[in-house]
Formats: structure tokens, sequence, C-alpha cells
């Protein structure tokens, strides 16, 4: 694995923003960045992050296995399903999401559909706990799913279109309130 010199100059300038000695602190954005160029994050992709940190590759893996950002496996080429599967989702229907990607992608998390375009995982709570149940795509939330409607995403984004991310049910939290105006 090697950065492409636009990443590499880039890299380079996170690096630059420590003191000499902690540049481990820059380990998130670089294996953010590995992961970004090649889809997953490999292990000379891990190794190549830790030798550029001074860092030993244990110790560069334990960040990576940490976050359930980074895949540690190949995703789909289109999108990597994170469903929450947490406290509120889960009693608002992360089980029927869960159920279209099994349906719809392959059985099992972090394996790959039949043409490769997506996988999925379940997660730990995204933090939009009022939009349950919800998925991450990309760095897209996709909240106040039905199946259906997660059903309908997939389908979009296989024929390469890209649905509006945030709430799907007509509630956009950015709105006010009426009656708290
Ligand atoms: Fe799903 Fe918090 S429980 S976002």
């Amino acid at each position: 694995f090697a950065f492409t010199p636009a990443n590499m100059e880039w890299a380079q300038g996170q690096i630059s923003k420590y003191p000499e000695g902690r540049q481990a602190s820059a380990i998130i954005p670089l294996l953010w960045r590995a992961q970004e160029q090649e889809g997953w994050l490999t292990r000379p992709a891990i190794e190549t992050v830790a030798d550029m940190l001074g860092m030993a590759y244990i110790r560069a893996l334990e960040v990576a296995t940490f976050y359930f950002m980074f895949q540690l496996v190949p995703t789909g080429s289109v999108a990597h399903v994170q469903v929450c599967g947490t406290l509120s989702c889960m009693i608002c229907g992360a089980e029927d999401l869960i159920g279209v990607c099994k349906t719809k992608i392959a059985t099992s998390a972090h394996a790959l559909s039949a043409d490769g375009k997506f996988s999925w995982e379940e997660v730990e709570c995204l933090g939009s706990c009022a939009n349950a149940p919800m998925v991450q795509i990309g760095k897209d939330y996709y909240e106040d799913l039905t199946a259906e409607k997660l059903s309908w995403i997939l389908d979009e984004m296989a024929a390469g279109r890209v649905p509006t991310p945030g709430p799907q049910n007509g509630r956009f939290t950015s709105e006010p309130l009426s009656g708290l105006t």
C-alpha cells in the first residue's frame, strides 16, 4: 500500500499538526484517508500508517478494530449499510431493517452481495436515537426508516441514484416545532 501523492501530502500535513514525539495522534485521520483511498483498511495500509507514525502495527490495529467506522474486510462498491441495533432503533424496527439487509444483500454481516455492490453490518448507537430506526451509509444518515423505505433506498443506489439522506418520513428536525416558536 502507498498513499497517492495527493493523499501523502495531505497525510504529512496532518502529521505536522502534532509536536515531535506525538505523531501517533494523527492515526485516525490517516487510517480514514487510507480507507477512503482503498475502500477498506487492508493490513498493508494499516502497516504503512503505523510506520509513518512510528507506531507498532499492533497499536494501529487496536485503533482500527476499536471504531466501527473502520472496515477491515472489503465492503460493497456502491454502499456499506451500517444498521443501528441499539435500544431505540431496536424498539422501533431495527430487526426489520436487518431483515431487508439479509434478504437484499447477504445473509451474513460483512459479506458482499452477489454483485459485490453492497454489504452491511449491525453497529452500536449512532447518536440519532430520536429518529430511530436508522442506518448510516457512507457519511450519510438515513433516518425514520421502515423496511420498505430501506429497500427502496437500496434499489435506488443499485440503479446509480442517491436518495436524499435524513429523515425518510417527512420529519425534518432542523425545522422549528410548531408551538415552540
Ligand atoms: Fe439507534 Fe441511538 S439507538 S441511533
